[in-house]
């Protein structure tokens, strides 16, 4: 594409029109060699977030993303292969208790993940944490590591759907992320280019997902069923809550605590929720459940086994980390300072915004502001008090972790707006709100 092409074609979907196939296709090849700067594809963007893409536009350009590298052969596992993917929260640190619980069930669990995006935290950030970790995988190593173990947690590579994780970091550094469209290819084009059996969904709903009510959210469920149905991936979506963080920590080494107590048979009550959830219809996507409660009987078993544990510290060894992170959480980065926010009056808690607490761990460093940025491991914000907490005046809602005190400034008028008090007990709100598939 000259440069000519991607003006008019920027020019075109600015004012409403439609792109080819071809022009889509030669756009995201043209992007991933390098021959499309930044700057003209962050405007092609912008005009995709406010227009649209048609399902014309939309199956081309998930296919050029997906085409944009190598896509997997795993004909060498015999396991059925089947993954989760989440459309984005705050506290959803759920992929990495998730992945090893379903692996030593019996699934093969090749999981390509993301980095934090907007608000939302990432799994590889969050798996960068433990020293050493290493995400992007070369194809072969990927390979290797989900025949040997039946279980990978990398990310998008040089060869692996290079296209997403270009576009991925230049949309969370555009205010591009909030789109049907490109959040349904980018989760679909690393998804489809893993060679599953099957595929489960965790689509947010509430003030911290991108799809804050639950029609765009089921909107964007079924784009992506649709997606994984024309490649012949069944697909299975659950509609979740995220109005509130998930869990009690947000950041990336505290999430990655977290994610250990519940492999340890601990953490918070919705964390361990929402993984046996998505877990029980990964089991039965992959067909070695026939129910419900046999699948949470074997995720249980698998857990309270220690075999969880196991495949993810063998698996945290494969990738160049540090496996005594597992037994041993003080080999996480830590923060040097500590800053307790506290509820101003007594009352129940009636919300906590999960956008607001995203916001401030981004800029305490959990997360970034330029896709060049690097994020701190060890900063973010453990949650003590969730809707229906009763507090007195003075209670801690939140301890933040933080290094930089202007960091904390920045962060701390969030945190100060994030909980709403009220006099009396908030209605209790299911955590699985529906399902689509
Ligand atoms: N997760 C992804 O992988 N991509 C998005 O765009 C949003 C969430």
């Amino acid at each position: 594409v000259s440069r000519l092409d991607i003006i008019e074609l920027i020019e075109r979907k600015r004012d409403g029109g439609t792109l080819t196939p071809d022009e889509l296709r030669q756009v995201v090849a043209a992007y991933t060699a390098g021959s499309v700067p930044d700057y003209q594809m962050a405007a092609l963007l912008m005009a995709v977030f406010l227009r649209g893409f048609d399902n014309d536009e939309l199956v081309p350009w998930t296919e050029a993303m997906l085409h944009s590298g190598d896509v997997l052969d795993l004909g060498r596992v015999a396991a059925p292969k089947v993954d989760k993917h989440s459309t984005g929260g705050v506290g959803d640190k759920v992929s990495i208790p998730l992945a090893p619980l379903v692996a030593a069930c019996g699934v093969a669990v090749p999981m390509m993940s993301g980095r934090g995006l907007g608000h939302t935290g990432g799994t590889l950030d969050k798996l960068e944490s433990i020293p050493g970790f290493r995400t992007r995988l070369e194809p072969a190593e990927f390979t290797r590591i989900v025949e040997r173990h039946g279980l990978v947690l990398a990310g998008q590579s040089e060869t692996l759907v290079p296209a997403d994780r270009m576009l991925y970091a230049l949309r969370d550094a555009t205010g591009t992320v909030p789109s049907v469209p490109l959040i349904a290819s980018s989760i679909m084009s690393k998804k489809l280019a893993e060679d599953l059996d099957g595929l489960v969904l965790d689509v947010k709903v509430g003030a911290g997902a991108f799809m804050p009510d639950e029609a765009s959210a089921r909107h964007l469920a079924e784009t992506m069923v649709d997606l994984g149905a024309g490649h012949g991936t069944p697909v299975q979506a659950l509609l979740t809550d995220m109005d509130q963080p998930l869990g009690q920590s947000v950041g990336n080494a505290n999430e990655m605590a977290e994610s250990l107590d519940v492999l340890a048979g601990e953490g918070p009550a919705d964390v361990v929720e929402v993984t046996f959830r998505l877990g029980t219809e990964m089991l039965l996507v992959a067909g070695v459940a026939g129910d419900r409660d046999e699948a949470r009987r074997l995720l249980a078993d698998a857990r309270d086994s220690g075999r969880a544990m196991e495949k993810l510290t063998d698996v945290i060894a494969a990738q160049g980390g540090d496996p005594r992170v597992a037994a041993d959480r003080s080999l996480l980065p830590h923060a040097p300072h500590h800053h307790e926010v506290t509820a101003s009056r007594a009352g129940y808690v009636a919300a906590c915004d999960a956008h607001d607490v995203g916001v401030a761990a981004v800029r305490l460093g959990a997360g970034r502001s330029r896709k060049e940025d690097d994020v701190d491991p060890s900063v973010g914000i453990d949650v003590l008090a969730k809707r229906g907490d009763e507090v007195e005046s003075g209670t801690p809602l939140a301890r933040v972790a933080y290094r930089d005190p202007d960091r904390l400034a920045a962060a701390l008028p969030l945190l100060e707006r994030a909980w709403r008090l009220a006099e009396e007990a908030p209605d209790p709100v299911p955590l699985v709100l529906g399902r689509v598939g």
